[in-house]
């Protein structure tokens, strides 16, 4: 008696082991999950995962070509197509020497508010309508990223 019932323990446990082996496998053989492709947004500006701030930065690039590149150059370097036809030459972004001189708050304020309302020329305009803080916070890194310099 006490032997049949162990036998029946032990074919249950065969069969408990059989189940695992066959769900390990068929889990296999499902097809690939299908991804659904990762829109980065700027909204996701906040998440801490380097994958993310990778590709804000290559947002905030792509903004910069877009809304800055015509004055301040495709490379900051302040010779953009328009730079020519302005009475004040835009600043040159990759230069560290006068970028270290400014905070970070203060290049903020020049973008979102415009050259005049930080005593610089009119014709940097301001950007508070077209860009919400953060945005214009990962344009001062990027400034940042381009004189690869910081206030000091
Ligand atoms: C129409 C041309 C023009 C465009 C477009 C423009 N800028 Fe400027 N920007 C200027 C000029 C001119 C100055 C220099 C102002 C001065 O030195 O008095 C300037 C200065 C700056 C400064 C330095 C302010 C300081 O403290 O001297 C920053 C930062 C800046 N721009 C950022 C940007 C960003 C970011 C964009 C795009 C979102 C942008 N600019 C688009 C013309 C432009």
């Amino acid at each position: 008696m006490k032997k049949i019932s162990f036998l029946e323990v032990l074919i249950k446990i065969l069969m408990l082991l059989v189940f695992v082996v066959f769900l390990g496998c068929s889990s296999e053989q499902t097809p690939q999950q299908v991804k659904t492709p990762k829109i980065d947004t700027i909204e996701s500006i906040d998440s801490r995962s380097v994958e993310t701030v990778i590709s804000v930065a290559e947002e905030t690039r792509q903004l910069y070509q877009r809304y800055c590149a015509q004055c301040h150059g495709v490379k900051g370097h302040g010779d953009g197509i328009n730079a020519l036809y302005l009475v004040v030459p835009p600043r040159n972004h990759t230069k560290s020497d006068y970028l270290e001189t400014r905070s970070d708050q203060q290049l903020f304020n020049a973008i979102k508010l415009g050259g005049l309302a930080v005593g610089r020329a009119p014709c940097m305009p301001a950007w508070e309508h077209t860009f919400e803080d953060k945005i214009i916070h990962s344009l001062v890194n990027y400034i940042r990223e381009l004189c690869n310099c910081k206030a000091l």
